[in-house]
Parts: C-alpha cells; structure tokens; sequence
C-alpha cells in the first residue's frame, strides 16, 4: 500500500477558490482540494529547509488496530509494566515505535469513526440499567466501560518529514479526536487531549530523527467514557494537519483579526503571535497585507521589526484600513484574507492566509439581532455531528452539503450543540453565510473545562460565522448562584481572548437568576410560550430560543405505531417539554424582540433514541431532516415560513392508502400563499387563505388518483405540489448531488436513490432491499435510508429503501496518487429495473 499523506497550503488562496469554483466543486471547503496537486509540486521540487511552511492533510496511509480498556495484552502491552512513564522515550507500547509489523493493521483514512462499524447490539438480558442506556445513548452500538474490548482504538503512520526538516518547528494540530488519546512520536509521548472535541496541537520537532530514519506517528485513543447523552463516534474522526516551518514561524492559532466599521472604512487590528523555535535569538521582520476576495491587495500594515527571543514567543499589536469594506452578511458572505509573512533577511520565511469577514453584530432587548445594523430573525438549527453511512466521520464535502441543504429550508444559524464544531464546517459556514453558535462542552471551571473552552474561542474567533459563544446546556446548577459564578468565570475567559463577541447559556430552568444574569444572552431551551412574561420580568436582557421545537417523525409515515416505533410527520408529536414547529415559531415571529431560535434539531441524530428509547430504535427523532438529510415535512413549513419570499406548497401525507378507499384522511398543506386549493381527482376541495406561519387541514375521504393543492398569490397561481397514488415498485432511480469530485478524502458524492413505480412516480411506502456496486476509482463510505430503527450495517453494499429512498456516500479511491477516473454506481434491487449514475473524479 503506497497511501501517503497529502500537502496542502494552510489556507485558502482566494485565486484557489476561484479555481474550485471553475472545476466545479460546489460547495465544497475549497480549502483542501484544488491545493492538492499543486503543493505536491511544491514538495517534490523546493529544498525543504529554505521553503516556507508547508502544510499536510494527514488523510491518507493510517493503519488501524483495536486495542482492550481492561487486558493489556490486548492493548499492545501499554501499562503493562510500573515504568510507563519512568523514562520518557521508552514507551512500553511496541505499537508507539516505527519498527512494529502492522501489516495486520486495517488500512483505514481519517476522518474515522470506528464506533459506526460496530454491529447495532440489542441489550443482553439481563443488562444492569445504566449499561443498557449508555448503549442507548450511543445509538446501540457497545462502546463505553462495559464493553473494554470495542473501546480503546490505536493509529499509526509514517510522518513525511525529517532529513530537511532539521531546526524548524514541527507539529500536529487535531481538529477533534473521540476521545482521551495519547499522541506518541519515535515512542516519546509528544502530547493528547482529553477532549473528544476540542482541536489540540502537538510539538513534535524534538522526537523526530533528522538523520534518515522513519518517524512513526501513533496514537491511543480511549472512548471509554462519554461526555455526551448522544452518539458520539470513536476514533480520529475530524481532519488532521502536520506542519513543518521556519524556526521563526506564526505558531497555531497565532493570528487575531478584528475589525470596526468607521466612516472611512473599517479599521482593521492585528494581534500576532511569533514563535522561536531556535535556541538563538532571531530578528524578523512582520508584514501583514490583507487581500480581497478577488486576491487584489486592499490594505497593508506598517512591517514591523520584531526580535524573538530564543526558544520565546512575541505578541505585536498592529492597525491597518480598509476603504468601503464590503460587508459579512448571509446573503453575501464576503471574506477577506489576511497573509501574514515572516521574513529573515529580507527572505519570506513563514506565511499564513487567515480568511475573516467584516460585519457588526447585535442582540438587542427591544430589537433582537442584527447584522450590519440589519434586524435579522435568527432561523437556526441545532445539529450533532454524524451522518448516516458514516458516523462522525464527515468529510468536508458532507458538511457542505449539509449546510446547503439547511439552507434550502432558510437556515440561516446553527448552533454546534454541544460542543465545538469542526474547523471545516466553520469554514464551510463563513463561505457560505450561515452564522454559528459555537458551544463549549463543559459548563465547569475546572483547567481541563477552562482549556477546552479557550481552545475553542482561539481556534474560531477568527470566523465571522460565530455570532455568539456559549458556555453551557442544562446545567444541574443553572439556576444556582454556583451555576451563576461558574458562567461568570467561563464569560470572563471569552470576553479575555474575545472582546468581539457575546455569550450565551442554554438553559431549560432558572433563567431569573442563575447564569442568566452571568451571559449577555439569554438562551431558552424550550418553554418559548414563557418568554414574554420572563421578558416583562427583564425587559432589558437579550433573549434567544436556543433550543426550539423538537417535534418528533418518522420520514414519509403518516399514523403513530408505537410497536414498530413509529411516529407520523404531521406537526403535532412531540415529547412534553417541547412543541410542534408552529407553535413555538409563532410566538418567536411575533415577538420583535426575541433573537431568533434553533430547532432541535436540522438533522435526525444517531443515539438519544426519542420517543422510543428502545431497541430497535438507534437514533432521534428530532430532525426537520432524517439521518440522510432527506426532508422531512416540517422541513417545508421552515421552508415557507423562513422564505417567505419563494412562493411554496407541500401536500402531505403521501396518497397510497389502499384498502381505506372513501375513509376520510387528514391532509395538510404546508405553503406561505396566501390562499391554497385542494383538488382530488380534478375536482375542488375548496380554496382557504393560508393562515401566516400555520397550515391549513382537510379530511378527504380517500380515493386513489391524484392530489393536488395550488397557491395563489394576488390570484393567480404561484405554486403547486401533487401526492399520486403510486403503483408496485417497478424501478429505481439514482442521482448524484454533482457531476465532478475530487479524488481527496475531503470530498464525497452524495447519492440519493428513489423506488419508483412504472409511470415513476415515488413508491412512498417502498423498502426494497438495495444492492450497491461500483466500478471505477470510487467506493462506497456509507450506507443510509432515514429509518431511525434500522439496525441494517453503516457500510456495505446492501441497504433497504425506506420509505422510497436511501442514500449512498461514495469517495474516489485513487488515494496512493490522488488519481481520478469514472466511476460509475449502479443500483439494483430484486424484481426492479436498476438505475446507475456516472460520477467524475478528478485528480
Ligand atoms: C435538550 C438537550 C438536548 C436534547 C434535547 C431533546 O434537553 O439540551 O441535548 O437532549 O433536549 O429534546
């Protein structure tokens, strides 16, 4: 196996993105992809040592084993002796040192979740209660304390630097890994993170050889203990990028951008942080120019002559302007980049691109929030982090698409709950205009809970897609004067690194005292409907929905079944502390000054089974989507409500309801015309006005045929949507979300494939076993169909529809070359005529 890491430029060059644009990628984090070959070029001809930094993807060429949380010998002997760390470089794990045989290792990419590809396992009877509801919590896969033999996963890989790499500052940053790990270098312990989610950086210049020999990376992650009551995965299962440069370098995390808007312009300040890695002193010279979108320059500050003292660290402080700055908004997120440069000698030794955008936020008591002194409802989602097929293992690719199909439905916020969110869904979001609720995880001051929350402010302040930091979630001690003095304190340590911006707690109780009076923002979980007499109460504090809705259904089901764990998608179940999407967003339309609010959740989520609990329900309920991102039908009242502008109508249920013919079924429009007709067969129903963010309702007693209902605006028809009976599925049908991929684990093909009946129409009661194969460069990373109790495997090759659909995630598989090619996917299904899709992979 010849996989080897990819190098990749730090961050985006805007003429790169423009270049991604023009091959196509829609969409995706432009950040990784386009960069690819061109820094491979730059590896194989610059001389390492004079180059400026040069960046790798580590994404390719991981090997994989389990290891054991109770029996060493399974665990690669680590902990078998008293002298784990009595000596640093011997590290009593053979695993940790580069003359190891893997070769019975898996060859696996990161991002990797190795929880997902853990068989779905039904409690063993008798199971001790807390046993069974962790494995709840976890979507029913066996990974915890109680299960020491799924819970301990080691990495290894061979790290392309030494020879030239010699006296330059080397490291590894960690977007995010599931969880307590312990990142060894040539056997010395280098660094970790307890943290399952918050990014960490790791030195490791001084345990690399320089002289020739290999340089082995490994890593011990244990995800023996949760820190969530949701499915969490298991594994390295974010990006991870190596670093190589100058002695005299920009250290992670060391530039800060701030800007304000004046009458000139915006006035742009500086903060950087310069590191010396060398034992001498250094003198350098600072230059930071700022580029517009089009890569043309718009401001340069003054150079400044900085001397870094050995081994030391230096903070400048520095101003420049910019003229009739284009502003950050949703609708037109312009960014910015900041290059910073650090040159010796007149040479540019180091350099960095930091994008950020210029925009003024507030959240107003009387007004709510605007952006750019605009007044903007807050229409959000709050969102875990995995996806059918894969887990937590989302490529960046994923992110987007999940972004864009949020904001198909009008989202224009999302709150990372409950935990920092990955640094590619934040730059997917600052691209695209979606503004985030970044949340830490620990609502403690404990060092470990202060350092994950100053981890996360350090690493995202620059995004101008954070609106708000908030420090906590249903805290025990919410209401209390400790639940207050601890907010204080994490408010105090984001107001330090982060001046800029505001905080919030979610809080479901307590919010006349407490943390309440600690954050700027006050956020409520649920209760919306007691907003405005706690409003009375505070008229001068900011409020927000931070947890909205929860409305609960299953995709394409019409009428509950509590033996099968059904839940139907009509707007009206849901668990008691919630509310049906139409209530709560009534109230928040209503009321100027409530900031917005954030549905729980956009997307079904693996674990935290709700309603049901139980086996064979694996995931949520929640979503306005399913675990696939296929929509849901409260999908479409966000949808009409939160644009009103687009004129829309969305009949529900579906229309096959053989053997009720002449019973009467509720059917629901969901649309923002001001007036809908219904029609069955031809004949009318009647028109009604739309009520404003409700729905209409009729019984219809059943005959097969066509459904249909017409918008209207000022009279005449503004839009439409049809149910038709369908007949037996005859076929499928099989579409990808684009036409060209990249080959880079970073983007993926979204498939989504429909059960149609001859005349193709969608079979919306279909569950056809599916079979998957490919030809090509290309494989399948996922399987998915939105059933929350399918306990059907993540990966594979066979998947039953649900519902009429199922989705597939396929990569390009030229991974040693980064090659491209066709591939084709074609689908098939017993007594169906198959479909295949051709997908494009570039290089
Ligand atoms: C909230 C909690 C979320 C989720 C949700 C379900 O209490 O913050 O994590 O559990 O309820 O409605």
């Amino acid at each position: 196996m010849t996989d080897s890491p990819q190098i990749v430029r730090p961050r985006i060059l805007t003429t790169d993105r423009r270049k991604a644009m023009a091959l196509g990628v829609a969409g995706l984090a432009a950040t990784t992809l386009p960069q690819v070959a061109a820094a491979r070029a730059e590896e194989a001809t610059a001389p390492a040592s004079a180059s400026p930094r040069r960046t790798w993807l580590l994404d390719r060429g991981w090997r994989f084993h389990m290891g054991h949380a109770a029996d060493m010998t399974k665990d690669f002997d680590w902990g078998i002796n008293q002298r784990t760390y009595a000596k640093p470089g011997l590290v009593t794990s053979p695993a940790a040192v580069a003359d190891f045989d893997e070769s019975a290792w898996s060859h696996v990419s990161v991002p990797h979740d190795w929880a997902v590809d853990l068989p779905f396992a039904p409690p063993a009877a008798p199971a001790p209660e807390d046993k069974a509801d962790a494995v709840a919590a976890h979507g029913f896969k066996a990974i915890g304390r109680a299960f020491p033999e799924n819970s301990v996963g080691w990495y290894r890989l061979r790290l392309p630097v030494g020879g030239g790499d010699k006296g330059r500052a080397i490291w590894l940053e960690f977007d995010g890994v599931f969880r307590a790990c312990k990142v060894f270098v040539n056997g010395f312990e280098a660094g970790g993170s307890e943290s399952g989610y918050a990014p960490f950086k790791v030195d490791i210049a001084d345990f690399l050889d320089y002289e020739g020999g290999p340089n082995q990376l490994a890593l011990r992650v244990d995800a023996s203990l949760g820190e969530g009551w949701f499915y969490e995965g298991a594994g390295i299962y974010r990006n991870v990028h190596l670093v190589s440069a100058d002695a005299a370098h920009v250290p992670q995390w060391g530039t800060c951008v701030r800007s304000e808007i004046d009458a000139a312009g915006a006035r742009v300040s500086l903060a950087t942080t310069l590191a010396n890695h060398s034992e001498g002193a250094l003198a350098v010279t600072l230059r930071q120019s700022v580029r517009d979108d089009a890569g043309r320059e718009v401001a340069r500050a003054a150079d400044r002559q900085v001397e870094l003292a050995p081994l030391g660290r230096t903070e400048t402080a520095q101003d420049t302007h910019i003229a009739a700055p284009q502003l950050w908004s949703p609708a037109s997120p312009v960014l910015y980049t900041l290059i910073t440069e650090v040159l010796r000698d007149g040479a540019v030794v180091d350099r960095t691109e930091t994008p950020f955008g210029i925009r003024t936020v507030t959240f107003d008591a009387v007004k709510g929030f605007t952006i750019n002194g605009q007044n903007v409802k807050l229409m959000g989602v709050c969102n875990h982090q995995d996806h059918a097929g894969v887990g937590t293992a989302i490529p960046d690719a994923l992110h987007a698409w999940r972004v864009d199909r949020s904001i198909e439905m009008g989202v224009n916020s999302w709150r990372s709950a409950h935990n920092p969110a990955a640094q590619a869904l934040l730059d997917i979001c600052d691209r695209k205009g979606m503004m985030m609720i970044a949340e830490t995880r620990l609502n403690t001051t404990n060092p470990e809970a202060m350092d994950e929350l100053e981890r996360m402010i350090l690493s995202s302040r620059n995004h101008p897609s954070v609106i708000l930091w908030s420090v906590g979630n249903e805290e025990g001690h919410q209401g209390s004067e400790r639940g207050r003095r601890i907010s204080a304190e994490l408010v105090a340590r984001c107001k330090a690194l982060d001046p800029t911006r505001l905080t919030t707690q979610a809080m479901d109780t307590g919010w006349d005292g407490g943390a309440a009076e600690a954050v700027d923002v006050v956020g409520f979980n649920y209760r919306t409907d007691k907003i405005p007499a706690w409003h009375q109460r505070h008229p001068n504090k900011p409020v927000i929905g931070t947890e909205t809705g929860s409305t609960v259904s299953t995709r394409g089901a019409y009428e509950n079944d509590a033996a099968r764990h059904i839940v139907k998608a009509y707007d009206t179940e849901h668990p008691w502390w919630a509310s049906t999407a139409e209530e709560w967003w009534t109230i928040v339309a209503n009321a100027p000054y409530i900031a917005g609010g954030f549905i729980w959740t956009g997307f079904d989520y693996r674990g935290e089974p709700t309603p049901y609990p139980a086996f064979p329900s694996v995931a949520s309920y929640f979503g306005a989507m399913d675990s696939c991102g296929f929509a849901k039908d409260n999908y479409y009242y966000y949808r009409a409500w939160w644009r009103p502008d687009q004129p829309l109508v969305h009949l529900l249920p579906h229309w096959n309801w053989a053997g009720r013919e002449g019973q009467p079924i509720p059917v629901w429009a969901h649309g923002n015309c001001e007036e809908i007709e219904l029609l069955l067969n031809g004949k009318s129903l009647g028109r009604k006005a739309m009520p404003r963010n409700g729905h209409l309702e009729w019984q219809v007693p059943y005959a097969p045929g066509k459904l249909e209902a017409r918008g209207y605006n000022g009279g005449r028809l503004a839009a439409q949507d049809t149910r038709v009976t369908a007949g037996a599925p005859a076929k499928l049908r099989v579409t990808a979300d684009r036409k060209r991929y990249s080959a880079a684990i970073a983007d993926a093909a979204m498939l989504r494939v429909e059960v149609l009946d001859k005349a193709g129409n969608l079979v919306p009661t279909a569950d056809s076993a599916l079979n998957f194969t490919v030809s090509g460069p290309g494989k399948i990373i996922g399987l998915g169909n939105g059933n929350p109790t399918s306990t059907e495997p993540d990966k594979g090759a066979a998947r039953k529809a649900f519902n009429g659909l199922a989705q597939a995630i396929v990569q390009g598989t030229g991974q040693s070359s980064g090659a491209g090619g066709a591939v084709r996917v074609t689908v098939s299904g017993a007594g169906l005529a198959s479909a295949a899709v051709d997908l494009s992979f570039y290089s």
